[in-house]
């Protein structure tokens, strides 16, 4: 493969932005992050996008920056958590390059939520009881797409630096043998 695309796919907290920067740092690849993008194109905050314009809008925005994106080549693009569920966002990516979904227990996702800062308008406000049974039941619902990814990659706790290396090695090693293909 000349061109390198990775899309890295998977539910809020699962660390998609962390190990798709340094990722890319091992392949030599560029980084997107495409919340991030969309703030910036938009110069609005994700929230901000949901509060003023609602969920339906900005599923539009994103589905639009992701086939934007799509055609960026060399890059590993990490996406939103719903990013894969509407649309046909699963098939921009797939037919664009790698899809990775990175899997991670309800139990490591809630707890990885809860010590971030960035604000989720999906989640806000909710107390560790009642995340683990809500991320239970979304996953369940989300995990049909998710599953289309080419690989699915677990991961268990991410929270020192070893452990996110270690995370992110393994990934490359993986990936390191399709890529080359
Ligand atoms: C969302 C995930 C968020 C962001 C938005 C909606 C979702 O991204 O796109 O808040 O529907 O799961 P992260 O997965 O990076 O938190």
């Amino acid at each position: 493969m000349d061109m390198k695309r990775i899309f890295l796919i998977g539910y809020m907290g699962a660390g998609k932005t962390t190990i798709g920067k340094e990722l890319a740092k091992h392949l030599s690849l560029s980084f997107i992050d495409l919340d991030a993008y969309i703030q910036s194109k938009y110069r609005k905050t994700i929230a901000e996008i949901f509060d003023n314009l609602g969920e339906k809008e900005f599923r539009k925005i994103e589905k639009k920056t992701l086939n934007e994106v799509s055609l960026i080549e060399d890059v590993v693009i990490s996406t939103g958590g719903g990013a894969p569920c509407f649309f046909d966002n699963m098939e921009v990516m797939n037919n664009a390059g790698v899809t990775v979904y990175i899997e991670a227990e309800p139990e490591e996702l809630a707890s990885r939520l809860l010590a971030s800062k960035t604000v989720r308008p999906l989640i806000a406000g909710k107390s560790k009881e009642e995340l683990i049974p809500f991320i239970s039941e979304h996953l369940k619902k989300r995990e049909r797409y998710y599953n289309k990814a080419q690989i699915v990659y677990h991961t268990d706790r991410m929270i020192s630096k070893d452990e996110v290396n270690f995370t992110v090695s393994g990934l490359e090693e993986l990936l390191r043998n399709i890529i080359a293909k």
